[in-house]
């Protein structure tokens, strides 16, 4: 296994219902190092880009709607298979078919808002980290 790093989000949901704290102390226990984060509010324009390999499926606008609909967390993640790894804690896409134990069957209320974002492949991790943290904020 090799050192990755991956893209979190916590997405508006979370934020507005104060569980940033709880996901960040979740996520740091599971053994992430956190190299970067920070609170933004996402435009329309960048939650499409964002999400823009979604452009087209019927969820798409619903989804940048969600995104841009207040704050969200970014942060950059360290961690050996932490593409996996990650994925792994937050679980399943719908909080319904997700295991039990993990971030999204504990706090998620749909498949639309479901208190955070992975990124899917090693690839995709480096791709968004840049996407939002230039080098040198990932300390
Ligand atoms: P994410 O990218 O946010 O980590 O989520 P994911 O990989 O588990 O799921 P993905 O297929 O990439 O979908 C991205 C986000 O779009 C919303 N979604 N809604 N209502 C729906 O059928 C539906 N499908 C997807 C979710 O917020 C999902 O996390
Ligand atoms: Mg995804």
């Amino acid at each position: 296994m090799s050192v990755e790093r991956t893209l979190a989000i916590l997405k508006p949901d979370c934020v507005r219902k104060n569980l940033q704290g709880e996901i960040l102390a979740r996520i740091q226990k599971a053994g992430f190092r956190v190299l970067a984060l920070k609170q933004t509010r996402l435009t329309t324009e960048t939650a499409g880009a964002f999400y823009a390999v979604h452009k087209g499926r019927p969820f798409y606008n619903g989804l940048v709607e969600f995104m841009s609909s207040g704050p969200c967390v970014p942060l950059a993640l360290e961690k050996e298979n932490a593409v996996a790894d990650f994925r792994k804690l937050i679980g399943a896409t719908d909080p319904k078919d997700a295991e039990a134990g993990t971030i999204r069957k504990l706090f998620a209320d749909n498949k639309g808002e479901n208190i955070v974002h992975g990124s899917d492949s090693p690839e995709n991790g480096r791709m968004e980290v840049a996407f939002f943290f230039s080098e040198s904020e990932l300390v």
